[in-house]
Formats: structure tokens, sequence, C-alpha cells
């Protein structure tokens, strides 16, 4: 069995990255400029946004982040992000999620321009990704096909089993995962699957995107399946500094032993996520996928 290390994997693909940046700059070129919009105090975004600014700089990147007040109207964001479409220096953008109650986040992603939309949400990228275009992947899914990448983990024919059907995550990676160059035979289970035990016990890779802590037991998972988990659930600890520690979808103690592969929590799909929002801008700066 080995622990599949996204620690690694993610300080391997950045130094790629900062590599191609150092040498895209030594040419004449400007760095690609990252800009990431916070709406009001929300911690756990106040975290991921300070973290993609350090990933930035590490990588070479510029990068702004936009502190906007939690009572700014819809119009308001509108707005700055129609601003931010237009301004020719800034080459992607992100809007963190959640966003306060009284904002609309379908209208917000929906506002931005595809070109400028690293994170890969608006119904442009999301289409073109499901038509196989060149588009700007979820930073998810994009993540768990480097690492399955990375480990040179065969997927060709294999039944790929996905919990979860969100947007951001488990309908994306089913997507993905069936398309040429993949070629798995995915199963999208949800809330409402008949037999899910069965069903996922059937999986060779099993990708656990529910969010429910430590969903996935041991007589779930068929023994050699490769499990990845994506859950971050986060429960009261009296173990941690912060008082709370990270749970997965996976029952990570008991199920570990059978896998072949098998992803933690945390450590695994969580580190991937910037590096393939970096990758994304990347190809922003360079007007890869729109010209
Ligand atoms: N909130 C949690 N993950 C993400 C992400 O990948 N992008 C944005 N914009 N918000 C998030």
């Amino acid at each position: 069995m080995t622990i599949i290390d996204g620690k690694e994997v993610a300080a391997s693909l950045r130094k790629e990255i900062a590599a191609e940046v150092a040498d895209m700059t030594a040419k004449g070129a400007k760095a690609p400029y990252l800009v990431a919009v916070l709406v009001g105090n929300d911690g756990a975004s106040q975290t991921y946004v300070g973290h993609k600014e350090k990933c930035c700089a590490e990588v070479g990147f510029r990068s702004t982040v936009l502190r906007l007040p939690e009572e700014t109207s819809q119009e308001q964001l509108l707005a700055e992000i129609d601003r931010l479409n237009r301004d020719p220096e800034v080459d992607g953008f992100i809007v963190q999620l959640p966003l306060p109650g009284h904002i609309s986040e379908q209208a917000v992603i929906e506002a931005i321009d595809p070109r400028k939309d690293v994170d890969g949400f608006h119904p442009v990228n999301t289409g073109r990704m499901v038509s196989g275009l060149p588009s700007y992947l979820p930073a998810t899914p994009d993540g768990i096909l480097s690492l399955l990448r990375y480990y040179k983990i065969e997927t060709a024919g294999k039944h790929c089993v996905v919990i979860g059907r969100s947007n951001i995550v488990g309908r994306p990676i089913a997507n993905l995962l069936s398309q040429k160059g993949w070629d798995c035979t995915v199963t999208i289970c949800h809330s409402r699957t008949k037999n899910l035990k069965e069903v996922v016990a059937s999986g060779d890779i099993v990708i656990a995107a529910l969010g429910k802590a430590e969903f996935v037991t041991a007589d779930m998972i068929k023994p050699g399946a490769v499990v990845i988990d994506v859950g971050i659930t986060r429960v009261p600890s009296d173990k941690t500094k912060s008082g709370w520690k990270l749970l997965g979808d996976v029952k990570f103690d008991e199920v570990a032993p059978k896998c072949s592969y098998i992803t933690p929590v945390p450590g695994g799909v969580g580190p991937m996520t910037i590096i393939s929002l970096m990758k994304n801008t990347l190809k922003a700066g360079r007007k890869e996928i729109y010209g």
C-alpha cells in the first residue's frame, strides 16, 4: 500500500511552474497576474486566499487580494468583476466561495469572463471541458488527475466509482476520467443511489467527494483499490493548537491496509488544488486556451 504524498507532488509541480515563469520573464514577458476577490470575513476563506497569495509569490506570479466588506452588494461585486474582466493587466481572477448569503454565486460565476476564469467554474469552461476542448479545469479534479499521473496509476478500462455529484468535484472528475486518455468506466453515486455499498465495492478506483466525514469504510472497498479522498470536514479536537482537525470522507485507518494507493487527509488532494490554480494562471498568462 502506498500513501499518496500530495505535498511532494505539489512541491514538484510548483518547481516546474516556477521554472517556466522564470523562463518566460527572462524572455521579456510579464509574469502572470492573478487577482483573488475575497468578500467578507469567512475564516477558512481567508486562510485559503492567504495560501494562494503565498504560492503565487513562490512561483513568481504577480498577485493581489481584493478584500471587500461583508455588506458588499451583488451589484457592487458585479461592478468589480466587470472592472477585472476589462483590466488588460489581469490575466486571471477568482472570487473566493462561499459568498455572503445575499449574493448569488451563480450570477457571480457567470459574470466572470471565461478567458479569465482560472477556477474553471464558468459554464463556458465546464462546457468546453465536457466536450474535450481546451479549458481551465476546476482545481480539485485537475489535482486528482495530477496525482494519478505522478504515481503512474493505470486507469484505462478500470471501474472508477465517484461518490458525490457536485459541480466542482464529482461530476467533472467523473467526466474527465471517462474521456480518451484516461479511459475509465465511470459510475457516479449520490444520496439516492441504491446498493451504494455494493457499487462502491466494485470500484477499482474510488473517489470519495460527498463531504461526510469517514463515510467510506473498509467493507466498501475492494482489495487493491485506489482510494482518493476529497473530503475535508473540520471537527473539534483537543489534540491540536487550533482546537479542530480535518477528517476525510474515508475512514483512513481501516481502509488504508486494503488499498494499493490511498490519499491521506490532510496532505493528499488538498495541497494539489492550489497547484491547479497556478497551472491555470500560467495558461491565462500565456493566453494558451483562448488565444
Ligand atoms: N472555495 C473553496 N474552494 C474554492 C475554489 O477552488 N475556488 C473558489 N473561488 N472558492 C473556493
